[in-house]
């Protein structure tokens, strides 16, 4: 029988070896990807244009962006495309309406232009451009139909491995809100950057060490000695159900018997050390708990590439910290502890120097001035480790042994001092650089009247929520049906639906509001369609299929008519911007952009289907306006596919 140790030791070389060869596996694939590139769009041709005109002109194109015009702004109407002078004029010391009507007067002269205005405003100018959509859309309808699933996608990351960190729940613990936003964010960005040409790697953080553990084992024997073979038969009907119970339990009985918590911290050391039957019983609770997850995982179709807990990290910790001391990034404290001394830290985000992390009050009331230098504990007195010791073995790992280019940790905002403390200590011990590594952050979830914590006295847990979605969206579905005189019970596909309806709404209210700030979530959005988001979303995109399954007498060969209307020719701009939108969303990690480009090309195309007919329209209208809904339904689904929702093919 190997002891403890042994058994962790050949489970954690069997991890590593299956994962490096997985990453290995999805570099070689991806080399065999050929993914567009931005030369490809009809959009980033034309940017590329305006750039080099704007190069010619010795002016910075960079000091501008292209976009469509701020629907705010006045005198856009009918304009397709606009950018503001103001800075670049600024920066090459000219009048911001000279500087606009230069570059409109050759701008004017690009095949896929129609004609250009320049409006001078405070500060500034607008180059407003129309677009000759006789020959800009028929490229990009054609793009669209060509490249299908590929349109947005382009070959930028060159194959380079980002490696995603995200849900990372507790083990033995309930997963939280928290954690169900870091999956959901962190699943998007890793389509994101796909899309992008990267090879995304994802792996779960799960924290699967410590003290809880202690806690549970505790539980666990006592349950096990007082209840026997009903404990053993609760455990047997529902383990990770059991597992999050007496690990609440604990919780209680600790207040009332102040020893318990000595017993428990005794056992977490004693598993620490590897003793054989703990580790036995650590890798039973993992499998239980990981099955709770899975429920959730499985709802929200979200995989992963590596299970890779932080007990992952138990022995490759020392050579680290060594390797602190000898480089003198960590020091010995008088107690005996290892510390990363206190000290003004970069923050990657900004680049700047960030000065108060580290310090800290006194007193409570102290001021901001007399506040003084804390190290942050590496190893303590005792030899323990803790959640940082094991971050800094992770980072090392996915920098140098997994050969990452980009490292995203998805967590929340309330971790920001322990990220910066981390990337700051990789830096300084040379195994990732500042900047490589990203704190993608984000804010709390609320529920909309209950709030997430209690109902009944319980925890709701977020398979409830997922499950009360569903629910929702099978109303939804059984009032649609009562109000064309259908009975109301659902079919086996109609539940099909409900479920991509409920599912996508909690992901879709995720990623649709910047990440940064706290959101509110109310299940009852799954009930409604005239709200915007999802279940819009997803019927706007079923209404697009019927009007496409009656189409008939139309021609794949087809003009764009000069005279086709304002709302065709926002969504045409939108439509080719997509590749754009995709780009913006990855260099900000914000899938929220691509989730507001969803909602505005939804809601053109309604007004577009409500104001346009496409099968009775003359040709060569209809032929057009064929292919128009073709590509718009080709760009809901793949920009839905990055947000990871799926679309009914009927509602
Ligand atoms: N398990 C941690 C928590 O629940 C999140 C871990 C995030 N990843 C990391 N590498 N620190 O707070």
């Amino acid at each position: 029988m190997p002891s403890g140790k042994d058994k962790l030791a050949e489970f954690n070389s069997k991890l590593d070896a299956q994962v490096k060869s997985d990453l290995q596996k999805k570099i070689a694939d991806a080399k065999k990807r050929s993914l567009p590139s931005f030369e490809d769009y009809s959009f980033f041709k034309l940017v590329a244009d305006v750039e080099a005109i704007a190069k010619k002109l010795k002016l910075n194109p960079e000091a501008f962006k292209i976009t469509q015009p701020p629907a705010k702004l006045k005198g856009t109407e009918g304009v397709d495309l606009a950018f503001n002078v103001g800075s670049v004029a600024r920066e090459a010391g000219k009048d911001p309406e000279e500087v606009a009507k230069e570059l409109a007067d050759e701008i004017t002269n690009l095949d896929v232009v129609s004609t250009v205005d320049v409006i001078p405003l405070k500060g500034g100018a607008f180059v407003n451009i129309k677009l000759n959509h006789t020959s800009y859309s028929v490229g990009v309808l054609d793009e669209i139909k060509k490249l299908s699933d590929d349109f947005g996608s382009f070959n930028e990351g060159d194959g380079k491995v980002v490696i995603l960190d995200y849900s990372a729940p507790n083990i033995a613990k309930d997963m939280t809100a928290g954690h169900l936003r870091s999956t959901i964010i962190g699943y998007s960005l890793y389509k994101i950057y796909e899309a992008g040409g990267y090879v995304s790697f994802g792996i779960n953080h799960l924290g699967d060490t410590g003290t809880t553990f202690g806690k549970v084992i505790y539980q666990y024997n006592k349950e096990m000695s007082e209840r026997g073979d009903e404990f053993k038969n609760e455990l047997e009907a529902d383990p990770s159900g059991t597992l999050m119970r007496i690990y609440r339990k604990f919780g209680e009985e600790s207040i009332k018997d102040p020893k318990a918590m000595d017993e428990a911290r005794e056992l977490s050391l004693k598993l620490e050390q590897g003793d054989d039957e703990l580790i036995d019983l650590w890798f039973k609770i993992r499998e239980w708990s990981m099955e709770c997850f899975y429920k959730v995982y499985d709802k929200i179709h979200v995989p992963f590439d590596g299970m890779m807990g932080e007990s992952f990290y138990e022995d490759k910790m020392e050579g680290e910290v060594q390797e602190g001391l000898k480089k003198n990034v960590f020091k010995k404290n008088e107690e005996g502890a290892v510390v990363f001394p206190g000290q003004p830290l970069s923050d990657p985000s900004t680049g700047k120097e960030n000065p108060n992390v580290m310090k800290t009050r006194v007193n409570k009331n102290d001021k901001a001035e007399d506040m003084v230098w804390k190290d942050e504990i590496i190893v303590k007195p005792s030899g323990g480790t803790l959640y940082l010791t094991r971050d800094i073995a992770t980072i090392k790992y996915r920098s140098t042994d997994l050969g990452a280019e980009r490292l995203l940790y998805i967590i929340g905002k309330e971790q920001k001092p322990h990220m910066m403390m981390l990337y700051n200590i990789a830096d300084q011990l040379g195994i990732c650089k500042l900047g490589k590594a990203q704190h993608i952050a984000f804010g709390h979830l609320n529920m909309e009247g209950k709030k997430m914590k209690t109902r009944e006295g319980k925890v709701i847990l977020l398979n409830d929520i997922l499950d009360e979605t569903v629910e929702a969206a099978e109303e939804l579905i059984k009032k649609r049906k009562a109000d064309t005189g259908e009975k109301s019970d659902l079919t086996a596909e109609e539940k099909l639906i409900a479920n991509k309806v409920g599912i996508g709404t909690v992901i879709y209210n995720d990623l649709r509001q910047d990440r940064e700030k706290d959101i509110e979530f109310n299940p009852d959005a799954a009930k409604s369609l005239d709200s915007g988001g999802c279940p819009y979303i997803q019927y706007t995109y079923c209404r697009l299929g019927s009007i496409l399954k009656k189409a008939e007498n139309y021609s794949d060969k087809f003009e764009v008519p000069d005279d086709i209307s304002q709302v065709e020719k926002k969504i045409l701009v939108v439509l080719s911007a997509f590749p754009n939108t995709v780009s913006e969303a990855m260099k900000s990690n914000s899938p929220h952009k691509i989730a507001n480009m969803l909602d505005s090309l939804t809601q053109l195309v309604n007004t577009f289907y409500q104001s346009q007919d496409v099968n009775k329209a003359p040709e060569p209208l209809k032929s057009f306006r064929v292919a128009l809904v073709k590509a718009c339904q080709q760009v809901i689904r793949n920009a839905s596919d990055l947000l990871h929702f799926e679309m009914p093919e009927r509602m």
